[in-house]
């Protein structure tokens, strides 16, 4: 695996062994990388997990990280993401955490680098390592996923989370669910009522209402929104004894979910960010291991 993009271009069995090796990072074990990796982190949008985590992780597995600041850098002065990386590459860098608010605008760094591109978020397109932290809680939890029923809520035309997740989940044998207002399907096969998914789902994954990708204003209240969509107290009730909340973060409390919910029993809200640690040290060692 020389990069990582989109959770499209990865295989069950890459997908199973970048688990398998998180968990095996999580029971101790150490990174086996030969020397120590030179790399950058480059967040064109405000991040406050996705970036400190890779960062955790880029520091257990011995890696340099080189400060790259992307509001002083000098593609605010115009210079493309290509010359971007092309620069550090020159530089000596050797891996690339990139999030960009264009869609795939990894495909401009395909061509004329060596160095690694790891995708930590495009537009409203792809987000696989939060997917991979994701499916690495839900294995940690029920120790497969053929079979699993998960609903995934909210605000699915601009989540990357939501497209992530759906493509790894469905190739994983899980049955995926949507639930959302009408004008934010984004294309699924979605509800638009909860229905009888509060009572089937094993895995509620709730999704931030991305209030600053919205071109024009909501046509309802957080307050209606709460009501209509998010997880209340009184749906959490209906839930199965052994379902799980899960939330990429960060959450508009009583939005998405009720703010008394976001750490009860069942919630792995907070689980998700300790997995993410796990999740990275074992993508950017798999990565750079590739490169031996
Ligand atoms: N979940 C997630 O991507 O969070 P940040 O935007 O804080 O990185």
């Amino acid at each position: 695996m020389k990069n990582l993009l989109s959770m499209e271009h990865l295989t069950t069995e890459e997908i199973n062994q970048i688990l398998d090796l998180a968990q095996a990072f999580e029971n101790g074990e150490t990174s086996s990388l030969s020397r120590r990796y030179n790399v950058a982190n480059l967040f064109f949008e405000p991040s406050t997990r996705t970036k400190t985590s890779f960062e955790m992780a880029e520091y257990k597995i011995g890696c340099n990280i080189i400060p790259f600041d992307a509001g002083f850098s000098s593609v605010t002065k115009g210079e493309t993401m290509y010359d971007t990386v092309k620069t550090l590459e020159m530089i000596g860098i050797d891996a690339v955490v990139i999030r960009a608010s264009e869609d795939e605008y990894y495909n401009d760094l395909l061509e004329g680098l060596h160095v690694a591109v790891i995708n930590a978020g495009d537009g409203a397109g792809q987000h696989p390592s939060q997917s991979l932290l994701d499916l690495y809680t839900i294995k940690k939890e029920f120790g497969y996923f053929e079979g699993l029923t998960v609903t995934i809520v909210g605000d699915i035309s601009h989540s990357r989370v939501a497209k992530s997740n759906a493509t790894a989940l469905q190739n994983l044998g899980a049955n995926v669910h949507f639930l959302c207002p009408e004008e934010w399907s984004g294309g699924f096969e979605a509800h638009h009522s909860w229905d009888n998914l509060i009572e089937i789902s094993d895995v509620i994954m709730l999704l931030r209402v991305q209030h600053e990708r919205h071109k024009e204003n909501c046509s309802f209240s957080k307050e209606s929104y709460h009501q209509k969509f998010g997880l209340t107290i009184e749906r959490e009730r209906q839930m199965k004894d052994s379902a799980i909340i899960m939330h990429p973060a960060p959450v508009n409390r009583d939005v998405e979910i009720a703010s008394e919910l976001v750490e009860c029993e069942r919630s792995r809200i907070f689980e998700q960010v300790r997995n993410g640690v796990y999740t990275r040290m074992a993508i950017m060692e798999t990565i750079l291991k590739g490169r031996e």
